[in-house]
């Protein structure tokens, strides 16, 4: 047995952190604990019962069953819970940040923080800030992040789906209402796709489909998903081959436009006759709350042995005990398999070309070469990306002499390319990851004496950070300047290395690598 759990200090954050050999032993130990709550085998469940450990809820959007299953599940495992459900009487009011709010609860020794949050990325700002000096560590649980994810309920809803089916692979699974504003739509298929042969089907609204980046990530983990958006009656079409289906609640309050909210409030309602069409080991779930007026199960079905979502809702505490007990050490110690373990990103953004002793040369393009300074080539033929470049540099702010322009080479007329040369000016490698950022596939020439001393080529790095004038293009993302969260940009790059696609690290949001700026 070794002396600490694997688990100690774990952030339950996002999904993607989560490995399949974690979420085994997880679910196998949060049937134990519900069995154990359920017989009132208090040792088995109460592991803090000698400890004086204290769990925060942080609550700034409006919740019934995170919080009170965390906080049941903290009361259960012998946590003490204090914390706020909504900002009305705290100094959010008074314009304190998220991470000033947080670092409270750090100076107070907490042991777990339970965040909900209006903002995308918010879960992941905190853990990304809270880097204890002490070795004790503080662990965030994401109780919901804006529009992005839902990590702890994708959990229960994974736990819930495994008793109604009795398995986690070959499952044809329907997923309906609003998956694009719906974060635990965002989270529990991720975790299933540790699986093999899932298979989704997403029934929307053509304006309220999954986002591309869920669907990314999916079809990275080999798994399948099939939007059905244009054919009102595809749910009901379906419903046959269906092992479980995720029901949601149109999420009127993160609309963007409220007629998005009446084009789509009138589409689906699951009722007792499509309920007739299931599989006899068929489930309906629903992470809820269902809007009394215009519900999306039919009331009516609430006893029916395939309406799981009161069960689903029950199976938070549980399952919430046992990520709180594994973070905090009392619980995981037989755990021998792979957690998740990011790999460094490299923040290397070009390569040396041999320069080759090259004269500098007006050669195929018709621009007067630079004796002294730099010349930046291959810049996308885009004229408002060599622009952007010119307004990042400060080169009219710095007085500096340039000439830029898109220019057609005439051995390649029809590929059109950016050039810039600046007089009397070697670029900073802070410049460089600039250019990197906003057109990979740029050479960069260092000229002295009119000849090419130094050539590099960039490269789109594969973590983004620390570069000025950025921003996500997500509006709802933690990073907005508007927010004033100060939490700075990070994007990591995806895919290969000439796709020039990043991802925000904090609310996932896909963008090409010009837009950050
Ligand atoms: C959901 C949420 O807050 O994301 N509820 C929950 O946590 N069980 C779904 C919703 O609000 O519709």
């Amino acid at each position: 047995m070794a002396a600490h759990s694997k688990f100690l200090g774990k952030n339950w954050v996002d999904v993607s952190s989560v490995t399949r050999a974690e979420l085994e032993y997880f679910l196998k130990l949060s049937a134990s604990m519900k069995d154990a709550i359920r017989n009132e085998r208090v040792d088995d469940y109460k592991l803090a019962r000698d400890r004086d450990l204290f769990a925060a809820l942080l609550f700034y959007e409006p919740s019934t069953r995170t919080r009170f299953s965390f906080e049941i599940a903290a009361l259960r495992l012998g946590l003490r819970p204090v914390g706020f459900s909504g900002t009305e009487a705290t100094s959010v009011k008074k314009g304190e940040s998220l991470l000033d709010t947080v670092d409270m609860f750090d100076a107070y020794d907490m042991d777990a923080v339970i965040l909900r949050h209006p903002l995308d990325g918010a879960a992941k700002a905190v853990t990304e800030h809270l880097v204890r000096d002490s070795g004790k560590p503080l662990c965030c649980f994401n109780g919901g992040d804006g529009q992005n994810e839902h990590p702890t309920q994708g959990l229960l809803d994974v736990f819930t789906i495994q008793e109604c089916c009795g398995r986690l692979h070959d499952l044809e699974i329907g997923i309906a209402v609003d998956p694009k504003y719906g974060r635990t739509t965002h989270s529990f298929p991720v975790l299933l796709g540790l699986f093999p042969n899932n298979r989704f089907h997403v029934f929307s609204h053509p304006d309220l489909r999954m986002p591309k980046a869920v669907i990314q990530h999916l079809g990275d983990r080999g798994v399948q998903v099939i939007e059905y958006f244009e054919d009102p009656n595809a749910l009901k079409a379906k419903l046959p081959d269906l092992d479980f289906l995720y029901m949601t609640r149109l999420q009127r309050e993160r609309f963007e436009d409220d007629a998005e909210y009446y084009a789509a409030r009138d589409m689906f309602l699951f009722t007792p006759e499509m309920m007739k069409r299931t599989k006899p080991t068929f489930g309906v779930g629903h992470p809820l709350p269902d809007n009394k007026e215009f519900p999306t199960i039919h009331p009516s079905l609430k006893g029916h042995a395939k309406f799981w979502p009161k069960r689903q809702a029950g199976n938070g505490v549980p399952t919430r005990l046992t990520e709180m007990a594994l973070s905090l050490g009392l619980a995981g110690f037989d755990f021998d398999g792979d957690l998740h373990r990011p790999r460094a990103a490299v923040g290397d953004c070009f390569r040396d070309r041999d320069p080759g002793g090259q004269k500098e040369r007006s050669g195929p393009v018709d621009i007067r070469p630079v004796v002294n300074g730099t010349v930046i080539d291959h810049v996308e033929g885009n004229p408002y990306v060599i622009q952007k470049i010119s307004k990042l540099l400060r080169l009219c702010e710095r007085g500096d002499v340039f000439r830029m322009g898109v220019v057609e080479p005439i051995k390649r007329p029809d590929q059109r390319k950016g050039v810039m040369m600046v007089k009397d000016r070697l670029l900073e490698e802070q410049d460089l990851r600039l250019i990197a950022t906003i057109a990979p596939g740029a050479t960069v020439n260092d000229i002295q004496d009119g000849r090419v001393v130094r050539k590099r080529d960039l490269f789109l790095p594969e973590v983004v950070e620390g570069l000025p004038g950025t921003n996500c293009t997500n509006h709802r993302c933690i990073t907005r300047h508007e927010y004033h969260e100060h939490v700075p940009v990070k994007a990591m790059r995806v895919g290969p290395e000439g796709k020039n696609i990043v991802k925000c690290y904090y609310c996932n949001n896909l963008m090409q690598s010009d837009e950050l700026f």
